[in-house]
């Protein structure tokens, strides 16, 4: 790995095993963007790539010379109204109502290492550290790591606003990765506004690709959608305060051959939970430009002398195998250089939660019912959800009242908690601190903390409104209350939910010239709370949730190891779900519980053991009320639960592969591979019986070629190059006569899971 910067050329060379980055300080001083992509020689001058060359009609940046046009140039943080006709990566706007900047480059420094943004969740270089070796378990730490990562800072003046720009690249040594991220700062007295603040922009040299996204809504989120990039725009974005269910704060570009496992794709993500844009524009000569980063729309920031603004940090993967290749280098990233703290590393806890068990209505005793038959059925950790505060019995009071409501919990949480660590098991808590019900003491006492725009009306959503997080006092206001629930009992786990878009958004306690700095106020108000609680609270494992998942974001993962995928627990629909969820969020991430049947969404029965076989990947737990199922339920459960433990490393930590799709047709595949390729899990999910079904085989993918597998279900030893080259046969009772009666093998929604296991190295 290495940032090499050749004077003479004025070019940055940034490179590690895999991949390089490449661009050049313009004749005009601004910098203009080279290369993306797999890794290639280092030299001198790459100045060709810019293809310089005079076009009829374009606006010129040097009189007399022709060749340079900045509407021909691919660029590194470009702006509009010099030349450039595209759409800009940042706009100022200036004292004399100018929008016209001219950013030239002023120095550079490269960093070993990678610094921490403020009060911005981004990813890190550290390395872990064996530090002792104690009853045979081994103790590790994190020790920030300079030599796995280097980080590029540009310095660009714009003289006439006096603005300074800095663009920050970090390049990791283990990843084929460049993370980027900008400040502004205004060090004169002039005073501009920042109107656009994009995390990245970056020019590719053509538009032969084809674009991926995550879309979706309520209960079906992040269906993968792929459309061939066109002249024009096509873009993703969220305008509703949080990253939303509708679409995923990432793209990826895709060659049109590229599949599952082999081809080239570059990811861009970006590590931020409110409003984003990720947009990819061809223009008519056929040039594609990525840009990424706070949505625009109701942004804008005022600088002053001695301000400074930072983007949200964005992150680029190169993959030159397939989307598992991109996927695999965004779980890695995310789940070692994104996630902190003592849960990062660590098998998740086996929850059972409430919600769906019993929604409002509960009371101790039904709690410690389920608690009690979880425990026998080897469950490890309660969640109790919403519901336990204020006078909460449905969903029109008491949200910001967060202290016990004792007519339902007369021992209190810390009654409720010490009967359940007597059961053995750990206890969690249900919070949605972002949120108000007029219906409630809070509102009583601190109307004013509510977001809403004077003299228009006020949305609910769910009856309820949104508090000003952009402001310290209303943070520290409901930190203060969680601070005391967590402290009168020891809470081992937080579901910590978002349940609305943000609408009429204005700060009561802010100026005009303000409002637009609000919707990224807000979320950083967000992450400050979870700063302080993690501060304070260490060992609780956090789970995001925003109405299911509607708040599944990198930003979030930097705080909330784990987030709750969907409402949606229907085995059939996760299938899509957790598919699409994975093309960026690694299985450690993904909330998974087996719920009742009729499923509660869509009302569709499926077996135990194809909810089971669905949530196994992932962060596995239950949602329903285990004490009114049968006692051949009951051992199933178990017998899920102890499959669970015995594979959730496996599962939440090995390397997953996508292997046939949901979108594409009746069956869907994924499996696992440990490390060592010693151990596989292969789940197949099979969604209706056909009748005199053709024969099916599904190619595996990550074994060792040369290791010799027990294949479970089949009970055949089969070697991996067979098993990916030749495919594991999957064909069952439909490729055939069907059996006369349901056996619990044959109907719809089948699933099976298939362990290998390496018997013998070649
Ligand atoms: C949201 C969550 C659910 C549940 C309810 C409680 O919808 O996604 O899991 O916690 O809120 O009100």
């Amino acid at each position: 790995m290495a940032i090499i910067y050749h004077e003479k050329s004025q070019t940055f060379h940034l490179f590690n095993a895999e991949i390089s980055y490449v661009f050049t300080i313009l004749q005009n001083h601004q910098l203009g963007q080279l290369y993306f992509g797999k890794r290639i020689h280092d030299r001198e001058d790459f100045a060709y790539l810019l293809e310089l060359k005079a076009r009829p009609m374009s606006a010129c940046a040097f009189e007399g010379d022709r060749n340079f046009s900045l509407e021909h140039i691919k660029q590194e943080y470009p702006s509009y109204g010099t030349g450039d006709m595209r759409y800009p990566a940042f706009t100022i706007l200036q004292e004399n109502g100018s929008r016209i900047s001219d950013f030239v480059y002023s120095g550079h420094t490269i960093k070993n290492g990678k610094p921490a943004l403020d009060w911005l969740p981004a990813t890190y270089a550290e390395e872990c550290v064996l530090i002792s070796t104690c009853n045979r378990t081994e103790v590790y730490t994190y020790v920030e790591q300079e030599n796995e990562a280097e980080t590029l800072e540009v310095y660009l003046q714009d003289s006439v606003s006096g603005t300074k720009l800095i663009l920050r690249y970090t390049i990791f040594k283990d990843f084929p990765v460049i993370t980027r991220n900008v400040r502004f700062e205004q060090n004169v007295d002039t005073k501009v506004c920042l109107e656009r603040a994009m995390s990245l922009s970056l020019d590719l040299p053509d538009m032969n690709y084809e674009m991926i996204e995550l879309t979706g809504a309520w209960s079906r989120e992040r269906y993968v959608e792929t459309r061939k990039l066109a002249h024009g725009i096509q873009a993703v974005y969220s305008m509703r305060g949080c990253s939303s269910a509708n679409y995923n704060p990432f793209i990826a570009l895709k060659r049109p051959e590229t599949t599952e496992n082999s081809g080239e794709v570059i990811g861009f993500s970006l590590i931020y939970s409110g409003n984003f844009l990720a947009q990819a524009e061809v223009d008519t000569y056929n040039i594609t430009r990525v840009t990424i980063g706070i949505h625009p729309e109701n942004f804008s920031w005022q600088l002053e002398k001695g301000d400074s603004f930072e983007t949200p940090e964005a992150v680029m993967v190169y993959s030159k195998d397939g989307l598992n290749g991109m996927s695999h280098i965004f779980h890695r990233l995310y789940q070692s250089r994104l996630a902190r703290g003592k849960w990062r590393d660590l098998e998740r806890p086996i929850l059972i939660n409430n919600w769906e068990a019993t929604y409002f209505d509960f009371n101790e005793s039904k709690i410690l019912e389920i608690a009690e038959c979880a425990k026998q059925l080897g469950i490890e950790l309660f969640v109790l959800d919403d519901g336990w505060f204020g006078k909460r019995n449905d969903d029109t009071s008491s949200l910001g009242d967060w202290y016990v409501n004792l007519e339902k919990l007369p021992n209190g949480v810390s009654g409720l908690e010490k009967q359940i660590e007597k059961l053995g098991m750990k206890f969690g808590l249900w919070i949605e601190p972002e949120m108000i019900n007029k219906e409630s003491k809070l509102y009583k006492e601190h109307a004013d903390w509510v977001l809403n725009t004077p003299n228009r009306n006020m949305s609910h959503g769910r009856n309820q409104f949104v508090l000003d997080f952009s402001r310290e006092d209303v943070v520290d206001g409901i930190y203060d209350q969680l601070e005391n629930v967590f402290q009168d009992a020891p809470i081992s786990y937080v579901k910590w939910d978002m349940n609305r878009s943000m609408t009429e958004v204005y700060s009561q306690a802010a100026s005009p010239e303000e409002q637009g700095t609000i919707m990224h106020k807000y979320i950083l108000g967000v992450y400050r709370l979870y700063e302080k609680l993690i501060a304070r609270f260490p060992d609780i494992l956090f789970e995001s949730c925003a109405s299911g998942g509607s708040r599944f974001d990198p930003g979030m993962l930097y705080y909330a190891p784990q987030c709750w995928t969907s409402d949606d627990t229907d085995a059939v629909e996760r299938l899509k779900i957790q598919y699409g969820t994975s093309m960026v969020y690694p299985l450690s991430s993904m909330g998974a519980h087996v719920s009742a049947v009729p499923n509660h969404q869509l009302l569709r029965n499926t077996s135990l053991a194809m909810r089971g076989n669905v949530a196994y990947f992932g962060a596995f737990g239950y949602e329903l009320d285990i004490t009114k199922l049968k006692e051949e339920e009951k051992e199933v459960i178990k017998e899920q639960v102890a499959f669970m433990k015995q594979y959730r490393k496996l599962l939440q930590y090995g390397t997953f592969y996508r292997l046939s799709s949901p979108f594409e047709g009746n069956v869907t595949a994924w499996m696992v591979v440990d490390k060592e390729q010693k151990t596989a899990l292969v789940g197949y999910y099979r969604i209706l019986q056909r009748v005199n079904d053709a024969y099916h085989r599904i190619k595996l993918q990550g074994l060792n070629k040369d290791y010799c597998y027990y294949v479970t279900v089949l009970e055949e030893d089969i070697y991996g190059d067979e098993l990916m080259n030749i495919g594991l046969v999957v064909s069952d009772a439909s490729s055939g006569e069907n059996h006369e009666k349901y056996d619990g093998t044959n109907g719809d929604f089948q699933s099976r899971i298939y362990k290998l296991t390496a018997v013998c190295d070649e």
